[in-house]
């Protein structure tokens, strides 16, 4: 495919020597401040608090993290530590899993002198090959939207949630250079409105015509008005095509399914889990009540007020219209369709 390249004002992580500086996207977009991070437990943290978040930047974070814990822990055994601290951050997001799994390869080739710098540059080709793979789904994925789409978005997919272009936002970018988008609907998406601050943020940079949603309204927005497609990421997809992704996305696909808007996940090839038959096996982060109990560190219910979160919820792949992969597109979507594009079977 033929690719365009967007370069992105404010990168969500990047390395500086021997250390890694992290975009804080619980600030944005009021403040642009980058915090920076030494150890693995550093990086550990602002996953968990989700100061970055999305699959694919998580998956890359993680890498930096488990290289960053080589500056001490000099054997893949001692670095056994970090690698859990890591992986016990955010259960949904694959990429995270994914991430370790290629670094404690690299730790047992790169056993010896100048482990961490070594381990450090695997970080960097990591970063790299999703800054790749978001450029070639951004490409298959511009194939399928028509001149004159208006789209809804869900959540943040875009550059903040990954090193390159964004997956979902990534094939809205492609879309508008080539001249066929003339709107985007962002969803506001909870915990912290990643949709209102991040997406509303990025398209507003790229100038792309947009408007927000609160979430309880696409359903109206698809009845009313003319909506051409639905764009968005995924945190896991399982072997048969059920996706995993931020909280929401399962209920607009409903609403999609309902008034025939085709209904499309972009995901890179290290958000498939194909370890997994189906959805029903995809971990849900349940975090903190506090999250939805407040907005900007305000209260919004009543003091003892009881709240659930699960952050994210599975769309069966009988919703999905196609899945945009950086090694194609998958239509109709089945295990046997995901396999052949993806060319693996594991
Ligand atoms: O909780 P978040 O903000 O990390 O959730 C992010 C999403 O659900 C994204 O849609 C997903 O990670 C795919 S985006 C590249």
């Amino acid at each position: 495919v033929s690719t365009i390249k967007i370069r992105d004002p404010f990168p969500p992580i990047r390395r500086k020597g021997s250390t890694v500086e992290v975009l804080d996207q619980l600030a944005l977009p009021g403040r642009v401040v980058y915090r920076r991070c030494n150890t693995a437990d550093a990086m550990a943290g602002m996953i968990k608090k989700m100061v970055l978040r999305g699959a694919p930047l998580i998956g890359v974070a993680a890498a930096y993290g488990y290289a960053l814990a080589s500056k001490k822990s000099k054997t893949p055994r001692a670095l056994e530590k970090s690698a859990k601290r890591l992986l016990a951050t955010r259960p949904t997001a694959v990429n995270l899993r994914w991430g370790i799994e290629r670094m404690r390869e690299a730790a047992i080739r790169f056993e010896g002198p100048r482990l961490f710098e070594r381990l450090m540059k695997e970080a960097d080709r990591i970063r790299q090959e999703d800054i790749d793979n978001n450029a070639r789904m951004a490409a298959h994925g511009a194939k399928l939207v028509k001149k004159g789409s208006t789209v809804i978005t869900h959540c943040n997919a875009g550059y903040l949630a990954t090193a390159g272009v964004g997956t979902a936002v990534g094939v809205v970018r492609h879309a508008f250079r080539e001249g066929k988008i003339k709107k985007v609907y962002a969803d506001e998406t909870r915990p912290y409105l990643q949709g209102s601050r991040l997406t509303m943020w990025e398209l507003m940079q790229d100038k792309i015509p947009c408007a927000l949603l609160t979430d309880s309204m696409a359903a109206h927005i698809m009845k009313t008005e003319r909506i051409d497609a639905v764009f968005v990421g995924a945190d896991r997809v399982a072997a048969n095509g059920d996706a995993a992704n931020k909280i929401g996305t399962y209920g607009l696909a409903l609403a999609a399914h309902a008034h025939k808007v085709p209904f499309y996940i972009v995901a890179p090839s290290t958000t498939f889990d194909l370890r997994i038959k189906n959805g029903d096996a995809i971990p849900i982060e349940e975090r903190s009540s506090e999250e939805v109990l407040k907005i900007a560190g305000r209260s919004i219910a009543p003091k003892g007020a009881v709240a659930r979160h699960p952050a994210f919820d599975v769309t069966p792949a009988r919703l999905i219209t196609a899945i945009v992969t950086d090694k194609g597109v998958v239509k109709p979507v089945n295990g046997r369709n995901l396999k052949a594009v993806l060319g693996r079977t594991s």
